[in-house]
């Protein structure tokens, strides 16, 4: 079990901030609920590194939303059901589908600029969508110019502070009410922020696998810290596996997107061969599941480390549709006109988080929770593609709103003490931190068995045993803390959960068992 707090501390001897909302994160959806917040309330938003370190920037397909006259709302509920297998909650995917057309004319109003055909919204299609309703900027730069468009936004509001460079170390709780956080500075030093209410926006934690497209800051430390401070985190095992991101040595896992077989884009095998077609009668555009396990079968098949993706049919599109992928192939001295591109699938997505009902609400009194750090019954197993921003969008400006509701109340000094404090020679936490990212995509990727999980489970409790008993000031290690109480979580849940569903594949489990799994998996201490 680990321990409720990460090191001990007395806040009357901390530097301290006082705000009415903190909110962790500067993702879309930190960023949505800044921007929904009334002038007259005072809100800190605090990130751990830069305020353009989130997924959210290197999102390229773009955001779903039954915008377009040929779609609708029912349709984009149904496919994202069809998606989440079976876990979806109606409700909450009602919510996000039929609000998703007002959150975007929002975002419009805020002024950003979405691609167009004249005058007309342009929209693409992605993996598991029955229309086209992908909206998109810049090409392939959609997250980059919404978070871009929304910080701007932001340095305009007197209201909203930034603090960069603010690692979330643990919530604090006073009598059972959430109502601030500590933060670690790069320099180690600890401050805290009051709030009334706190909003988490951390992001997931795809990161803990050893191939992912995330950036480096998607390690889930604003789930381990709500974990911590006794909220309920829900469905961890689902991590969704983009199919396609870039494969060759000395290159991050850089994410071609979906939207590139939306256009036209074929995948084929080390052969040569078009391959899709076997796996599902959708081919590049079956779920994303369906086609990341097809690719892992093809490389095992070829005993290959990774197929490829031919944009040729759609070399006359590279430079409007996708510049950014265009300029990074091109900066390893690959030309997808010309060639087809080395290509595997990646830790992308976590479905699972801290559990919220429709308005961000936790368990926990005055914590609330939006986007990816939350599990608010979007998802189910699977998301459907370009749902994150727009559920981002839709529950962070939910989120606040129903913050603004806590009650004020006088911060109270608040000391923890903790007995535990093991000394010992300096820990290599980048050498943990690597093997705990291999053993992850090792037993717990797109193939799990129960005697892969439980091989993980051993490991990860015996690194537990030296890394959380120690104190730590300094953001690397105690994300590394993080890390391994997320994958301990994670690998208990994939244990427990003896079926396969959406992003979940257990090959000693191949089938759906609904009589005994159609529901969430919960961990709480
Ligand atoms: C992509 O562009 O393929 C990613 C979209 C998403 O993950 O929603």
């Amino acid at each position: 079990m680990p321990p409720s707090v990460l090191f001990p501390f007395d806040t009357a001897l901390l530097p301290e901030r006082r705000t009415d909302v903190l909110i962790v994160g500067s993702g879309i959806a930190g960023l949505a609920a800044a921007l929904s917040a009334p002038a007259v309330v005072r809100v800190i938003l605090a990130c751990k590194a830069r305020v353009t370190d989130a997924n959210t920037y290197y999102a390229q397909g773009g955001v779903a939303a039954a915008v377009s006259r040929t779609d609708s709302v029912r349709q984009h509920e149904s496919d994202t059901i069809r998606a989440g297998a079976g876990l979806c909650d109606l409700k909450s995917v009602r919510t996000l589908t039929s609000e998703g057309p007002a959150a975007i004319d929002w975002l419009i109003k805020l002024g950003v600029p979405f691609d167009r055909h004249g005058r007309e919204l342009a929209f693409t299609r992605e993996g598991a969508h029955t229309a086209n309703r992908v909206l998109h900027a810049e090409g392939d730069a959609t997250g980059r110019v919404i978070q871009t468009h929304l910080l701007e936004k932001l340095a305009a509001r007197p209201n909203v502070r930034i603090l960069a460079q603010q690692f979330l170390v643990d919530l604090l709780v006073d009598r059972g009410r959430v109502v601030g956080a500590l933060f670690l500075s790069p320099s180690g030093s600890v401050s805290s922020v009051r709030a009334r209410a706190v909003i988490l926006a951390t992001g997931g934690f795809a990161r803990l696998f050893r191939e992912s497209t995330n950036p480096p800051v998607a390690t889930g430390d604003g789930l381990a810290a709500a974990y911590r401070a006794g909220a309920t985190l829900s469905d961890l095992e689902f991590v969704q596996f983009h199919p396609t991101t870039l494969y060759l040595a000395g290159a991050p896992r850089f994410l071609i997107s979906e939207a590139a077989r939306g256009e036209g884009a074929l995948l084929l095998n080390a052969k040569g061969e078009r391959f899709m077609r076997r796996h599902h009668p959708d081919a590049e555009l079956a779920p994303r599941d369906v086609v990341a396990r097809a690719i892992l079968r093809e490389m095992q098949e070829t005993k290959t480390t990774s197929v490829f993706l031919d944009m040729r049919p759609i070399k006359h599109k590279m430079n409007s549709r996708f510049p950014t992928i265009r300029g990074v192939l091109h900066a390893f001295g690959l030309d997808p006109r010309h060639q087809p591109i080395p290509v595997r699938p990646a830790a992308h997505y976590t479905m699972g988080g801290i559990e919220t009902d429709l308005l961000g609400r936790t368990g926990l009194k005055g914590l609330y929770a939006a986007g990816e750090s939350a599990m608010a019954g979007v998802h189910g197993a699977n998301r459907l593609a370009s749902n994150s921003l727009l559920e981002g969008l839709v529950f962070g400006r939910r989120a606040i709103r129903a913050a603004l509701d806590e009650p004020l109340s006088r911060p109270r000094r608040i000391t923890v003490r903790l007995n535990v404090r093991r000394e010992g020679p300096d820990l290599d936490v980048e050498d943990v931190r690597i093997s705990l990212r291999s053993l992850l995509s090792r037993h717990a990727g797109l193939e799990r068995t129960a005697e892969g999980l439980e091989e993980a489970r051993k490991q990860i409790e015996f690194w537990e045993r030296y890394t959380l008993a120690r104190q730590f000031k300094s953001p690397n290690a105690v994300e590394l803390q993080n890390m391994l109480i997320l994958a301990e979580l994670l690998v208990r849940s994939a244990l427990w959960r003896k079926e396969s569903r959406g992003a979940h594949y257990r090959a000693d489990f191949p089938k759906t068992d609904d009589r005994k799994f159609k529901r969430h998996s919960r961990a709480r201490i």
